[in-house]
């Protein structure tokens, strides 16, 4: 970052300095704009694929992986000495039809998971540190889980199965839950408390919660998120932010940018408090030029660290700030 004399550091040696990682999900733009590329080295020291490890994209055919783009980000990562996470072995969203609409046995669909965790866990071995192994499994209304074509091949059954695969193939990889609407006291959060409690006492090899953190402006639970990082890690676990950004409703003014600013440090100071628990916080995306936020939420947007000319916003300072003065 150079926006000024205090930030004059990057953001990447302000995290390591605190023994910290901070990144973010890394998109298409990876494969077509060289500057992209340049911030993403110059400020991350963690990144996640957007899409191209999530099932659809990597396995998209049942005798077909297509691991190229993955591959090419994993280079990437071991090139700049950055921590790479995984995302994600099983999710509803984003599944190749050949799995969503196949109409497989239960001993074959744990077959299937089985062979395509196994397949990106020892390929990516050493490289990808923690996978989110299971995302957005809990229902949004009150109930356990969603209903998906997971859930209804298999019940609850395939969460246990998808982390005991992974950890028999990669025992060394931190493997996460990771889920959104679940920063702030709700059932959601209760039901997650409920999941990870029962796997837990089942044994199942759970090491950490990602706390996605899809939030708008205003509404930033900061409390909520001091709590719920101290109820993972009373569990034990670890905690992570793992997609974070912070929407703006438009027209985005000075104001605006100010008030995201002050929630981004709050968001920091509460992530810099519990850094024996929480090392990584990623947000979603770097640049407001690339992000998922105007696509899917009409009216909204500039909800990253770095604005569409890829120069860091008062929150890319903000963040800075607290990095650099709460040591
Ligand atoms: O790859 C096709 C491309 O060939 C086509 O031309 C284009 C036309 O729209 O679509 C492309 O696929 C899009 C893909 O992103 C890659 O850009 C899909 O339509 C689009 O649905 C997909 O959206 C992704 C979304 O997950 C899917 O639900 C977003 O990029 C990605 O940011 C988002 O990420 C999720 C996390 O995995 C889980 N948590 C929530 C987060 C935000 O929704």
């Amino acid at each position: 970052m150079k926006a000024n004399a205090k930030t004059a550091a990057t953001l990447r040696s302000l995290a390591a300095g605190r023994g910290v990682r901070i990144g973010c999900a890394v998109g298409r733009a990876f494969w077509s704009d060289e500057r992209y590329r340049e911030l993403l080295a110059r400020e991350c020291n963690v990144i996640v694929a957007e899409n191209v490890m999530k099932w659809g994209l990597i396995h998209p055919e049942r005798e077909r992986y297509d691991w190229g783009p993955a591959d090419e980000l994993v280079a990437f990562a071991r090139a700049h000495r950055m921590r790479m996470r995984g995302h994600t072995f099983v999710w509803h969203r984003q599944a190749p039809p050949w799995l969503e609409k196949g109409t497989f046995g239960r001993d074959e669909f744990f077959g299937i998971l089985r062979e395509h965790v196994t397949a990106l866990a020892v390929r990516y071995q050493g490289v990808v540190a923690e996978w989110d192994v299971v995302n957005e499994a809990l229902d949004d209304n009150g109930g356990f889980l969603r209903n998906s074509f997971w859930s209804r091949a298999c019940g609850q059954d395939f969460i246990d199965a998808a982390f005991s695969y992974a950890h028999e193939a990669d025992p060394d990889a931190l493997l996460f839950y990771n889920d959104y609407g679940i920063e702030y006291e709700c059932v959601k959060q209760e039901r997650l408390f409920e999941l990870l409690r029962g796997m837990i006492a089942r044994g199942v090899p759970i090491h950490g919660v990602g706390l996605q953190c899809h939030f708008e402006t205003g509404k930033v639970p900061v409390e909520g998120m001091r709590r719920v990082i101290g109820r993972i890690a009373k569990l034990g676990l670890k905690a992570a932010i793992t997609e974070l950004d912070i929407r703006i409703a438009r027209p985005t003014g000075a104001q605006e940018l100010a008030q995201q600013a002050k929630e981004y440090a709050a968001l920091t100071r509460v992530f810099l408090e519990f850094s024996g628990s929480c090392d990584c916080q990623l947000t979603w995306g770097i640049t407001d030029r690339y992000s998922w936020v105007p696509v899917f939420f009409e009216g909204f947007d500039d909800a990253l660290l770095f604005d569409r000319e890829y120069r860091p916003k008062p929150a890319a300072d903000a963040v800075a700030t607290e990095f650099a003065h709460r040591a």
